[in-house]
């Protein structure tokens, strides 16, 4: 038997209701801060996350779906493509693609949909996963680069998740500093690990020379505390990049949105400037290990990165599947979501009055199943109870006068009335 590839899922319409609930409200809250949907290609050319999110990366070095497309022609070359490991790199290549910065406003894009990455599965990490991100960009006068612009990302992402109803949420935040406090930083780490770097891991000895500051996502146990002991980076951004910092925390104060400042927070992709953040959820919200909810931060140098023109920025993008499995995990009640009515013909000769009665019924809004008049009442009213609040049943004498005979399976009270008047009755009990 031919089954679904190792680390993805189908997700069943018992779970897609949940899923298409979660989206449902994200588009409401994105709408409310003046975002607008961009569905960028799932596959781009390798390159574009090779320069965008960084070749060191594990993202980048270990887990990309990469393939060499067909040349059209023998003298061609031919291409590299990748299918997107995340989306932000995808986005800031169509804002610099349509030029979407010489309308001189802010842009405030959000997305949804997957994303590939060939990490080992376990709970709450597949090899597809979905992603709800959402990013902020612009030209330098449109106050892209404005700690404002961090706060109301961050103040939508605590009212979004409240919203949805996660409980006990964590913001973690950094700042990474600019493009020149980078280099002093990076410099002071490789000077730091020289004299220890061979007592760590084998990722950590390369990145000591190629990326220093990927060795802050080591997550090999023996390396953390030689981690821990390493310079900080708050002591080396300058005052622009502090006071940056200070403004963003500040605008979090005003607005009652909690954080806990986490010098070691640097995220795993090389764009990141300044602010650097990620929501957890607490142990028991059934993510096990993986409790990232979400990540995000703000890149102010990727679109030069990518050939464009300056263009500051600020984004997240949420675990869909994570999200998911924290609601599964923290909610109290099953959702009971049934259908209005189930429409139970007697008799095969009520069959086609049973059709019409649910189409018209359809049609004024009601979601309705219909059954067979080949089966017996009992089990007609089974097949009701388990997926509809109400049983209508159709018998010779109702359709030749056009009523209904209707029990609520809630209160168990049953009425007989005109057809007419069955989609009132149905929506108000
Ligand atoms: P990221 O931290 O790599 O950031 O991913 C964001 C979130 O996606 C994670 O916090 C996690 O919830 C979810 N995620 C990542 N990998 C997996 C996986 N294998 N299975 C399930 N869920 C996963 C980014 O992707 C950035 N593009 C975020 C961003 C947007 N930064 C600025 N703008």
């Amino acid at each position: 038997m031919v089954k679904a590839i190792r680390g993805t899922r189908d997700l069943l319409p018992s779970e897609t209701q949940l899923w298409n609930k979660v989206e449902t409200t994200a588009r409401a809250v994105f709408a409310r801060y003046g975002f607008g949907e961009i569905r960028t290609p799932i596959f781009e050319a390798t390159e574009l996350f090779v320069r965008g999110v960084g070749e060191e990366t594990d993202v980048v070095s270990k887990e990309m779906y990469t393939w060499e497309d067909r040349a059209r022609a023998a003298s061609e070359k031919a291409q590299q493509l990748t299918l997107r490991p995340e989306n932000t790199a995808g986005v800031v290549r169509a804002y610099i693609e349509h030029k979407l910065g010489e309308s001189g406003h802010l842009q405030k894009l959000f997305y949804i949909g997957p994303q590939f990455r060939r990490e080992r599965p376990q709970r709450g990490r597949y090899r597809q996963f979905w992603q709800i991100g959402a990013e902020v960009l612009g030209p330098q006068s449109s106050g892209a680069e404005s700690p404002v612009r961090d706060a109301e990302v961050l103040e939508m992402l605590a009212s979004l998740l409240d919203e949805l109803g996660i409980k006990g949420w964590r913001l973690a935040l950094n700042s990474v500093g600019s493009s020149s406090d980078r280099p002093r930083y990076v410099a002071a780490l490789r000077a730091a690990l020289q004299p220890v770097k061979a007592s760590m891991c084998e990722d950590c000895q390369r990145r000591a020379e190629s990326n220093p500051l990927r060795v802050l996502d080591c997550k090999v146990p023996g390396d953390q505390a030689t981690i821990d002991a390493l310079p900080r980076i708050a002591e080396y951004l300058d005052a622009e990049s502090t006071a940056h910092f200070d403004q963003v925390k500040a605008a979090l104060d005003a607005c009652g949105v909690g954080y806990v400042v986490e010098p070691r927070l640097v995220r795993g992709l090389d764009y990141y400037t300044r602010t650097t953040f990620e929501f957890t959820v607490p142990d028991g919200s059934g993510l096990g290990t993986q409790n990232a909810l979400l990540g995000g931060g703000r890149y102010d140098g990727l679109s030069e990165m990518l050939g464009g023109p300056k263009a500051p920025g600020i984004g997240f993008a949420i675990g869909e599947d994570r999200l998911i499995l924290t609601l599964q995990a923290q909610a109290t009640e099953a959702p009971a979501h049934k259908l209005d009515a189930y429409i139970a013909p007697l008799g095969v000769e009520r069959n086609a009055a049973a059709l019409a009665l649910a189409r018209d019924l359809r049609r004024q809004g009601l979601s309705i199943e219909v059954g067979d008049g080949s089966f017996r009442l009992k089990k007609s009213f089974e097949a009701a109870d388990s997926v509809a609040r109400h049983i209508v049943i159709l018998g010779e004498d109702e359709v030749a006068d056009a009523v209904a005979t209707v029990k609520a399976f809630a209160t168990g009270a049953q009425v007989k009335m005109a057809n007419a008047q069955l989609a009132e009755y149905l929506q108000g009990v």
